[in-house]
């Protein structure tokens, strides 16, 4: 990218208030800690309470980013979400009314665990070209609302929560400033992850709402896809950029499984300390894991201002992508939820 470049400048995010832990799971279903553990690396996780749903989460989120970013307003707000508050209309325009954002753009951007990279590209974009001179980009989602209670499987790697960026207008040479992006598709794959009811398929052959509401996921396929066009994504986006995969500093991947991360890193050639992992605290939170990822490294310090940062994502759809950007001096609040 040349010219008029969208630099980040803020970050922040939110978890809800009830904690899940793998013993919890294990004294409701066939499962667990042990087998949690080994084979997704997550320890825990956090759900809405009722009243609580996608904009309240996105909202908090949104908040601390802003804050983080030392401002009050934006002219664009993109939310990256696959549980909307509600089929219609976006959650994004609530968001906005409720950060007190005034008559700004606000829009939905669909791409399930890939929302959040889909979402910075359009709004980087949109700056790049002058429709907005910032943006608040959001991936949230409360998956615990469309989870099988009977599926174990689902249940021990999906956990609710929200993650923001500011994104501001500058140029490629700042630090913060967002190099490019490379995102990708396969619809001929798109029942490996599904939720199969409740859209206008479904409605149009009339049959009941009820039918097929809840997530579906083909974990074996699932995981192979992911650690494939995860680490395709990230290779062809070094090349894009020119940056040496070696003199990548840190990669805030999509945060699905623990051994799905060290596939990524093993197929890189890297050393595993260059994957942020925060999956053990807060599970697979869909869209909002990887703002989530990067605002826990951020606030702890793991990464620095300068570092060579590849985001990467996989999900439904199937979709995948990777952005790259230099890490800028940044301040990020805690997340809310307690530590184990
Ligand atoms: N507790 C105990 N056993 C479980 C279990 C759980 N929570 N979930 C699944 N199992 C069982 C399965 O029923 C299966 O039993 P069977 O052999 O008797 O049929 C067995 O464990 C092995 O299942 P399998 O799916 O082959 O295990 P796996 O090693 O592939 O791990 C996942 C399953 C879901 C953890 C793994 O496939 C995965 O992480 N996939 C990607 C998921 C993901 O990231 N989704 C989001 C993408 S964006």
């Amino acid at each position: 990218m040349s010219g008029r470049t969208a630099v980040l400048s803020g970050v922040g995010g939110w978890l809800p208030p009830r904690l899940v832990t793998n013993d919890d799971l294990a004294a409701q279903l066939d499962t667990s800690d042990e087998w949690i553990t080994s084979r997704t690396g997550i320890r825990q996780r956090f759900v809405v309470t009722p009243g609580l749903s996608t904009s309240g989460l996105a909202v908090e989120a949104g908040r601390r980013a802003l804050a983080s970013a030392g401002t009050a307003s934006v002219d664009l707000l993109v939310l990256a979400t696959t549980t909307p508050d509600h089929p219609c209309p976006a959650t994004a325009p609530e968001v906005a009314a409720a950060l007190g954002l005034g008559e700004i753009p606000a829009f939905d951007v669909g791409a399930v665990c890939t929302g959040f990279l889909y979402a910075l590209a359009s709004a980087a974009s949109m700056i790049s070209a002058g429709v907005a001179g910032s943006a608040l980009v959001i991936g949230a989602d409360t998956f615990s609302t469309i989870l099988d209670p009977g599926d174990r499987t689902t249940r021990a790697i999906f956990g609710d929560g929200a993650g923001a960026v500011v994104l501001r207008a500058g140029t490629a040479r700042e630090p913060g400033a967002v190099l490019g992006f490379d995102l990708g598709s396969d619809g001929s794959q798109a029942d490996l992850i599904t939720v199969p009811g409740g859209g206008s398929e479904h409605r149009s052959n009339g049959l009941p709402d009820a039918e097929g509401r809840f997530f579906r996921m083909q974990g074996r396929s699932v995981f192979r896809n992911a650690v494939t066009r995860m680490s395709e994504s990230c290779r062809a986006l070094t090349q894009r950029v020119g940056w040496p995969v070696e003199s990548v500093d840190r990669v805030v991947a999509h945060q699905a499984n623990s051994r799905i991360l060290a596939a990524v890193g093993s197929e890189l050639g890297l050393p595993q300390d260059r994957l942020v992992v925060n999956l053990d605290r807060v599970g697979n939170t869909v869209a909002a894991s990887i703002p989530l990822a990067l605002t826990d490294a951020v606030h702890s310090g793991e990464m620095a201002p300068g570092d060579r940062v590849l985001l990467c994502a996989f999900g439904g759809g199937l979709t995948w992508g990777a952005a790259a950007l230099e890490l800028p001096r940044l301040s990020a609040e805690p997340l809310p939820a307690p530590k184990p």
